[in-house]
């Protein structure tokens, strides 16, 4: 069957925010700690202690933004453990990841150095649930303050005398759950004490953001909007792709159909998820003020064999690829209300773009989506209609593709498309109207595999990366494309 669609060039639906493709790094497994730091006297090639092979593959994908330091991890900390001669820094249990001793030598000014390297912007998560509103306060003078202050004084005595430039400030993280397993009445009024402390500083604009709702829990976003709506920028969502259940996720490989199948299915769930919130944020803030915040996303299997069950190292294939393609095409759609997401976690965590095994690297199928993708960063959102197919089995039918289109500041449209059919090639027809009367130049690369499983190991680092895409014709205005089984897709129309 063919699918039909329409491609509207003049008609702009929005902006999509370059946040959207937007990273997460905790301090969790080996995520910093081997990831991304790995100390000056490594072996291991490093700019000030931070990996270089690592940083230039994320400049590759253009990060624009990182979270950290968590997480979990992030209510747990008290940022000046973290500050200081490095072999002075306190050590301390991570609880939550493993109970590995955390030595602190990745603190604020390492965080800051790696946000430099990478051009990225910096996301920091402060401490509700276990930290004081003046240890957050401290933190961002710290941070961003200009003039003579206790905390700049300190800055400087650790050899930094110019304030940073810091814009996004998260007030706790899953504070229903590890971040104090409050009740969203009380994370209200919490919030509101909180953020009131965290200053601007001379030219210093501290975007808030608000620690939002697991997956579904409407309550909280109801909660939590309509109590603090006012003193906020953004609210967060967390929503995880885990195909079976939270005892038994599933393999990151040697998967079969129907785990393909409910991964695809449980991941779809992202965009009923994103409506339903947003229509709540609509209640309270009609003029869409607010922004939704996706800072934790992607998929969440078994951890591979042998490994630390608290570390969550898993492999990703091009499954995961089909997940992240379909997930950021649901937030380009909605990106009057999303202005941020950040895939968890960049290293060696849950659904990591990068893998590493001492000095070895790989870049992970989901990397390469990323890669593909990184052409709607900033571009406008185009009005693509598109009547998707159904992909049936096992008794049950999900929509066959998904796809959005942008422009970009140079004129040139991308269009990126996932079949997320395990076992059919899917026939796309496009009419694509608004373009002027000249055929465009057409390109397009694509991300598939013979195998439900393909993924790159540290012995083949290439198994599975984007090819040229030839399967298109154009006659007419009518672009006609033939999809992979089991493939993402990015066209480019110049
Ligand atoms: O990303 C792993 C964990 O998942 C984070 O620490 C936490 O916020 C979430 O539950």
């Amino acid at each position: 069957m063919t699918q039909n669609g329409v491609l509207n060039a003049d008609i702009v639906k929005g902006q999509i925010n370059k946040n959207i493709y937007g990273h997460f790094s905790e301090h969790l497994g080996r995520c910093i700690y081997e990831g991304i730091w790995v100390g000056e006297d490594s072996p291991i090639a490093n700019t000030n202690g931070i990996r270089n092979d690592v940083v230039e593959a994320l400049k590759r994908i253009r990060i624009p933004v990182l979270r950290w330091p968590g997480g979990c991890f992030a209510d747990e900390y008290h940022w000046k453990d973290g500050i200081g001669k490095r072999e002075n820094r306190k050590r301390m249990i991570n609880t939550h990841w493993g109970g590995v001793v955390e030595n602190n030598h990745f603190g604020t000014h390492e965080f800051m150095e790696l946000c430099a390297q990478l051009g990225c912007e910096p996301y920091i998560n402060g401490n509700v649930g276990s930290g004081t509103v003046q240890e957050m306060s401290e933190w961002v003078e710290y941070l961003t303050f200009g003039g003579e202050s206790p905390m700049s004084a300190l800055r400087a005595e650790n050899g930094r005398n110019e304030p940073w430039s810091v814009t996004y400030f998260g007030v706790g993280n899953e504070n229903w759950g590890c971040g104090g397993n409050m009740r969203p009445e009380y994370y209200a009024d919490l919030y509101r004490r909180y953020q009131t402390y965290v200053r601007n500083y001379g030219d210093n604009r501290i975007h808030r953001i608000a620690c939002g709702p697991n997956a579904g829990d409407y309550n909280w976003m109801d909660v939590v909007m309509r109590q603090a709506a006012r003193y906020m920028d953004s609210i967060t969502l967390h929503y995880y792709t885990v195909p079976w259940d939270w005892a038994h996720k599933g393999s990151a490989t040697g998967f079969n159909e129907q785990d393909w199948f409910v991964t695809m299915e449980k991941a779809l769930r992202m965009e009923e998820l994103i409506a339903r919130h947003s229509a709540i944020m609509d209640k309270y803030d009609p003029e869409k003020r607010v922004g939704l915040i996706v800072d934790e996303w992607g998929t969440w299997f078994d951890v591979e064999p042998g490994t630390n069950p608290g570390f969550l190292y898993q492999q990703n294939s091009l499954r995961d690829a089909l997940v992240a393609g379909l997930t950021l095409n649901i937030f380009n759609l909605h990106c009057d209300r999303v202005r941020m997401a950040n895939i968890a976690q960049t290293v060696n965590v849950l659904q990591a773009v990068i893998l590493t095994e001492g000095e070895k690297m790989v870049l992970t199928p989901t990397y390469h989506v990323f890669d593909m993708y990184k052409v709607h960063q900033d571009a406008e959102l185009l009005d693509l209609n598109l009547s998707s197919g159904t992909y049936s089995a096992f008794g049950r039918e999900i929509p066959e593709v998904s796809a959005s289109a942008s422009r970009d500041a140079n004129g040139r449209i991308h269009i990126s498309l996932c079949n997320l059919n395990h076992a059919s090639s899917s026939s796309v027809s496009i009419d694509l109207r608004g373009l002027g009367t000249s055929a465009p130049a057409i390109t397009g690369s694509t991300l598939t595999s013979d195998n439900l499983d393909a993924h790159n190991t540290f012995d083949q680092p290439e198994r599975i990366a984007p090819q040229p895409f030839h399967a298109y014709k154009l006659e007419g205005s009518r672009l006609e494309l033939e999809l992979p089984s089991k493939s993402v897709t990015v066209i480019e129309l110049a």
